[in-house]
């Protein structure tokens, strides 16, 4: 999908400095994203680490070399010999402007750098001001990491402190859901196909859940979740793209720009959040986690009602849960369809609701569509039983190397807008302060059963099953 518009006067890159080397993200996402992109001749030109950490070029090849052999245990040493290659390394305080003096001279001649702040957003503002101090800001791009700030208000100071030094058409933020092919395909699949047109609104549609769920805990994280929380680390970004991409309309035109634009608009249209609409949890032991306040209220779990009100969507709920330590990690929704008019058949009529479709993002990319079959016999009686396809396969990517790639290049496509983000923060902003208590639960169990109180009778959650044979009755 070019967007001829956004594709004027791209230019690509001639280096990549990420800063935050020495950090989490680089290792557990960054080096073998670069791996991959070095393997897919998408990068060749210098990339420049930059952290604090009293590290010289051989720690960053290092730390390279084992991000990529635990990430990508068949790798080809020759391709990971040249991402080494690649490679350059500049330590110091990003307070200091003798950091980025050092840096520039690393930079050497390249005129049109990439910045990447995998870094707390905190140190934006530092970083960018340094970045400006040297001059490395001109003709230059700069990519930044969810989450962009902490609310409405902070999304908007961080962004007067991007803007200062980058024009919007040279920021790039990253969702790194929107790099993933499952979710892309949700664009594709609705709007490659006409059946789904006719039947994509409130007249057939009843509910849509949505979860994401993760068998794990904060793995280490507890010092950064501590600050963000369910709400703020997932809902409010990623699952809001989701919403975003089954509720849009059609956009416009050919374009990204059109689809930019689309999605803003079922933001807009959604109703803020109050605290009758959330159910916030936290699995027992997450106060013990290091870095975690021992009084800590931060939530690992949410689920939220929401309404959408457009002309296409009024009155129908919609579900989201995300949660850490669940008995699953799965990312799936569930689109409910309405039930039949008329009782034809009673067993029919006393099934939850007979139709659904059902799409698995995570782990493997599935389509389900569920509906009753009657079962042999005489009678008119049968099951709900799923068709389903599945969407993954080879040539899938990891959204990082998708991502970075593009910003390599200046294709902005699957980056966000800020008034999509404003837009988004705008959704949940009420019920970031203005929530009660977080509800101790269970780990591995599918959190507070609060969260069952407020899908009513429009539940229950589908709870995503993770099949380990194509039996589908068993999911009816
Ligand atoms: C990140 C969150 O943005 O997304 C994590 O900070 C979460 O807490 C992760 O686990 C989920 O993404 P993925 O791609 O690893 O499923």
């Amino acid at each position: 999908m070019v967007d001829q518009q956004a594709a004027h006067g791209r230019a690509d890159a001639d280096a990549l400095v990420f800063f935050g080397a020495s950090g989490d993200l680089a290792r557990k996402m960054i080096f073998p994203a670069l791996y991959g992109m070095v393997a897919h001749e998408e990068l060749t030109v210098p990339v420049i680490g930059v952290a604090y950490s009293q590290w010289a070029l051989e720690d960053l090849r290092t730390r390279a070399r084992e991000s990529v052999a635990a990430a990508v245990p068949d790798h080809d040493p020759e391709v990971l010999d040249t991402l080494l290659g690649l490679l350059r390394y500049v330590d110091g305080d990003y307070r200091d402007a003798a950091t980025f003096e050092s840096l520039k001279a690393a930079v050497g001649d390249a005129q049109r750098p990439v910045h990447y702040l995998a870094i707390p957003p905190t140190m934006f503002g530092t970083v960018i001001e340094g970045l400006a101090h040297v001059g490395l800001h001109k003709h230059a791009r700069v990519v930044v990491e969810k989450p962009f700030g902490r609310d409405l208000a902070s999304a908007r100071e961080l962004d007067a402190v991007i803007r200062r030094a980058f024009p919007e058409e040279s920021v790039f933020r990253i969702d790194h859901f929107l790099g993933k092919d499952e979710i892309m395909n949700l664009l594709y699949f609705r709007f490659a196909n006409s059946f789904l047109e006719p039947v994509w609104n409130r007249d057939h549609i009843a509910s849509v859940q949505i979860t994401i769920a993760e068998d794990f805990g904060v793995q280490g994280r507890g010092a950064f979740y501590d600050t963000a929380g369910a709400l703020r680390d997932v809902l409010e970004n990623h699952m809001l793209q989701i919403v975003a991409l089954l509720a849009m309309e059609p956009p416009a035109y050919q374009g990204y720009g059109a689809v930019h634009e689309a999605k803003a608009n079922v933001f807009r249209a959604i109703r803020a959040l109050t605290r009758n609409d959330i159910v916030r949890g936290q699995f027992a032991g997450y106060r013990d986690e290091p870095g975690v306040a021992r009084g800590s209220d931060v939530e690992t779990y949410a689920a939220v009602r929401l309404f959408i009100d457009s002309w296409r969507w009024a009155g129908v709920p919609w579900y989201l849960r995300t949660g850490k330590h669940l008995p699953v990690t799965a990312h799936e929704v569930v689109v409910e369809f309405k039930k039949p008019p008329q009782a034809l058949f009673d067993d029919a009529m006393m099934a939850q609701r007979p139709n659904h479709l059902r799409f698995r993002l995570q782990p493997d990319g599935e389509i389900a569509l569920g509906a009753r079959v009657k079962t042999p016999g005489e009678e008119f009686v049968g099951e709900q039983r799923e068709l389903v396809v599945s969407t993954g396969g080879a040539g899938s990517r990891h959204p990082y190397e998708r991502l970075l790639a593009d910003a390599l290049d200046g294709d902005r496509a699957l980056f966000t807008a800020e008034e999509t983000v404003e837009a988004a923060w705008r959704v949940v902003d009420g019920v970031l302060a203005d929530h009660a208590p977080a509800i101790r639960y269970t780990p591995g169990t599918w959190g507070p059963t609060e969260a069952d109180t407020l899908i009513g009778a429009d539940g229950p959650w589908h709870d995503p099953v993770l099949k380990t044979t194509t039996d589908d009755a068993a999911r009816a």
